[in-house]
């Protein structure tokens, strides 16, 4: 149904390589030094990061949408400086021009706010103070918000975060260009992302579109928005909330989804809260902390919860491969990176009604921990076998387990047959490219997994400039064959050899033979038989045997 659906109302785009990476807000970092000090911190203390996001402080007035330079002197430096160390800045926008901004004369003039019944610029009083809307529904209005964006662009900008867009306060009396506030309400942030589409279309068509928006609509999925859930409380209660969101919002065609890492407003999360907030957020598809005058750095709550935090930033890192493959697939079907445990096990009844659990990707199980003070909690395992992702110990599904659930940990699963494709830690996405890569094949039934790349930034994919591999395991008796498919395709710069080292848990093997020739480098690494195939070509297929001990 969902692939149905995405047909009918566009497929979810592939956004930048380094959205999937640690994004990193508040609300809000207030200067050019503050922002530039929160970089360099990120990269001395060696946790990866791919952008700083700019709240409301990187203008003065709401409408202006263009940098304060008292506050961010010299904007242009500021990002190339950030860009070179591999952030990647965002910046909040409104639809929303308050009457002393910038923008707001020239708005007034040409008519592109939405308009009392006489025809007048509708002003209203707003908490950014006294404002007018922008009308996207007015083709003039979506030029004229687009055009705002070009120096933006042209100072290196690469995501937007439209912010107010439901839009948050809206007058039955006020009139559109496409009729009353009733008929346009729903659709309204769906046209505010498609003048974000028209800004790149004309400044920059070969760049990924990558939108974080606080409302979309049917469609939005086509314009590389990410919707998150808003301001929610930054308690245990809101954070349990999060998961049937997270599900709801993958199965309706926006799989995009997030949240504020911490929550958004209340009392500061305890470091607790924040650590178990962190560890759920690492597995939806955009990692980004944020939160109301609060701190949301992963050193902000002490050491203890920087070092668990770290790990899981690391992972994500680690990851990139599985969850861009799983992009990939999000593009081609609309099936999402979230997924409800009933859709990837239909036939199990007892997934029907679990929500406090889901997988992400079609091979990790993830059960988040929600309870404060819990250090184990019950984790539905579906028929089969399945592999702790921490410990590689192999466990019998078909009914309920107690999994240990440390501060330190969440409980995930990998299920026998999964292929997962991983990178070494790295600083920032683009930091390498993709030429070693560890393999974890976890055994005990026949599985796929494929492995897609591209340049990472431009839309060049939608041309067919991508690679695709097929990677296979088969389990016969006394023997594991698995199969590096030869690279389909092709994209400008992408590595034409690579080293893979293979992982499989819970197996030791006396012989592996790779196309027919014995592989001398194995050996036992922490419950996994391990081998290094060195530099090698990726047009070509790989066999491997492995004649396992049993
Ligand atoms: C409301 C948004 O939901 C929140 O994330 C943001 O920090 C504030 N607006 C201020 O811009």
């Amino acid at each position: 149904m969902v692939s149905q659906y995405v047909k009918l109302t566009g497929r979810p785009e592939i956004p930048p390589l380094w959205t999937f990476g640690y994004l990193q807000s508040k609300f809000g970092y207030k200067s050019r030094q503050e922002v530039e000090e929160l970089a360099e911190t990120f990269r001395q203390k060696r946790i990866p990061c791919d952008s700083i996001i700019l709240d409301l402080y990187w203008f003065k007035k709401m409408g202006d949408m263009c940098f304060d330079r008292i506050a961010f002197p010299q904007p242009e430096k500021m990002i190339a400086g950030l860009r070179g160390k591999g952030f990647h800045p965002i910046v909040i926008e409104e639809p929303y021009v308050t009457k002393e901004s910038r923008l707001f004369p020239e708005g007034d003039r040409i008519k592109v706010f939405a308009k009392k019944q006489n025809g007048e610029t509708y002003l209203f009083p707003f908490w950014a103070g006294e404002s007018a809307l922008v009308d996207f529904t007015d083709p003039l209005a979506k030029q004229w918000w687009a055009d705002q964006h070009k120096e933006l662009i042209e100072m290196g900008i690469e995501g937007w975060w439209t912010d107010l867009n439901e839009p948050e306060v809206h007058f039955p009396d006020m009139v559109h260009h496409d009729g009353p506030a009733q008929k346009v309400h729903n659709i309204f942030a769906l046209e505010m992302h498609k003048s974000l589409a028209l800004a790149h279309e004309q400044n920059c068509p070969e760049r990924r579109l990558f939108i974080m928006s606080r409302s979309g609509w049917a469609g939005s999925q086509r314009y590389g928005v990410g919707v998150w859930s808003g301001d929610v409380e930054s308690t245990w209660t809101d954070l349990k909330k999060q998961l049937s969101v997270a599900l709801s919002m993958s199965l309706v065609g926006l799989p995009l989804w997030n949240s504020d890492i911490g929550g958004f407003k209340g009392n500061e999360p305890s470091p607790e809260l924040y650590v178990r907030w962190i560890q759920f957020g690492a597995f939806t598809p955009i990692m980004r902390p944020h939160g109301a005058h609060q701190n949301r750095e992963p050193w902000a709550f002490g050491e203890e919860t920087e070092k668990i935090v770290k790990n899981f930033i690391e992972w994500r890192y680690r990851f990139l491969p599985y969850i861009y493959s799983c992009a990939f697939e999000t593009y081609r079907t609309g099936i999402p990176y979230m997924r409800p445990m009933v859709m990837e096990v239909p036939e199990d009844l007892n997934c029907t009604e679990i929500c406090d659990q889901f997988f992400f990707g079609s091979n990790l199980l993830v059960a988040p921990v929600l309870e404060e003070g819990a250090t184990s909690r019950k984790v539905y395992l579906p028929e089969g076998l399945w592999y702790d992702v921490w410990t590689w110990q192999s466990v019998e599904g078909g009914r309920t387990i107690e999994a240990d659930a440390p501060l330190d940990r969440i409980p995930i699963y990998a299920k026998a047959g999964s292929i997962i494709p991983t990178l070494p830690v790295m600083q920032h996405a683009e930091e390498r490219s993709w030429d070693k890569m560890t393999i974890i094949v976890y055994p005990g039934r026949n599985g796929e997994f494929l492995l897609y790349e591209d340049d990472g930034k431009t839309t060049a994919y939608k041309r067919g400039e991508y690679r695709t591999m097929l990677f296979s395991q088969k389990n016969l008796d006394g023997k594991i064959i698995v199969n590096i498919g030869a690279g389909t395709g092709s994209y400008p710069e992408s590595v034409e050899q690579r080293t893979y080292h293979i992982l499989i848990p819970g197996v030791t093997a006396s012989e592996v033979r790779m196309n027919g020739k014995s592989v001398h480098s194995i050996k036992q690494e922490e419950g996994c038989l391990a081998f290094t195939l060195e530099d090698q070509p990726v047009k070509c297929e790989i066999n491997v045997e492995i004649v396992i001990n049993k």
